[in-house]
């Protein structure tokens, strides 16, 4: 039997997440915020005060780690840790982590496992061109950097009052050049991904036009 695939790919704060969970929802599949996987290992790496640049000891951290999603939570060694891997220290480092090599294996590894036997949305950099490059849909997700650093903004304001726009700025503008400069699987478009501008878009208008894509309207 052959699963469906649906790949998101797109810079930080595109609102690749909350469309995915929406198309989840009413596809009624699962969704992967591989993004989140990442997260929960810079976690454990800033918990355990390993050095961000030290890749051995982020490496044997990642070897080590278990992370697993269930019922829309992320467990790391069975702890639920989905408001800590959310932290703006984690925000700072993640890009770091997620450039080694050998982290990537591990984790794209545990991707493909989960897509094996089941319907899959999947959000993050690298799944169309590398994670899941036959997915049946590919899209990547994209807005202006004012944009998208306005509507983490607006969504962090409320949790966090000690964070300004142009540190939250600045945070996209870098983590976007680490992702896209790297040497594996960097983040950049797939060949047959369907680009979405959402600037100005609302989140149910981009829910809409892919579910059309789908239908193949
Ligand atoms: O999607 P989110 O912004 O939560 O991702 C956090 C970070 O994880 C990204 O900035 C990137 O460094 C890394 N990431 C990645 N590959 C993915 C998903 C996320 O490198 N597939």
């Amino acid at each position: 039997m052959e699963y469906i695939q649906i790949a998101i790919d797109g810079p930080a704060g595109a609102g690749k997440s909350t469309i995915a969970k929406k198309i989840a929802k009413c596809l009624d599949i699962t969704y992967i915020d591989t993004g989140a996987m990442y997260r929960a290992l810079t976690y454990k790496v800033l918990v355990n005060n390993v050095d961000i640049y030290n890749e051995e000891e982020i490496i044997k951290l990642a070897r080590e780690s278990d992370i697993k999603f269930f019922q829309e939570n992320i467990y790391l060694d069975n702890q639920k840790v989905n408001e800590e891997i959310r932290s703006i220290e984690v925000n700072k480092n993640v890009s770091y982590v997620a450039k080694i090599r050998e982290v990537r294996l591990i984790l794209v590894n545990l991707q493909r496992k989960i897509a094996l036997d089941q319907d899959v949305i999947m959000d993050g950099r690298d799944i169309g061109t590398h994670v899941l490059p036959n997915a049946r849909l590919k899209i990547f997700l994209t807005a202006s950097v004012e944009e998208r650093a306005t509507r983490r903004y607006t969504e962090l304001k409320g949790k966090c009052n000690d964070i300004s726009f142009n540190e939250i700025k600045k945070d996209i503008i870098n983590r976007d050049k680490i992702d896209s400069e790297r040497k594996s699987a960097p983040l950049v478009k797939a060949e047959d991904a369907i680009v979405i501008d959402t600037t100005g878009l609302s989140i149910d208008d981009v829910v809409e036009k892919i579910i059309d894509l789908l239908r193949g309207e």
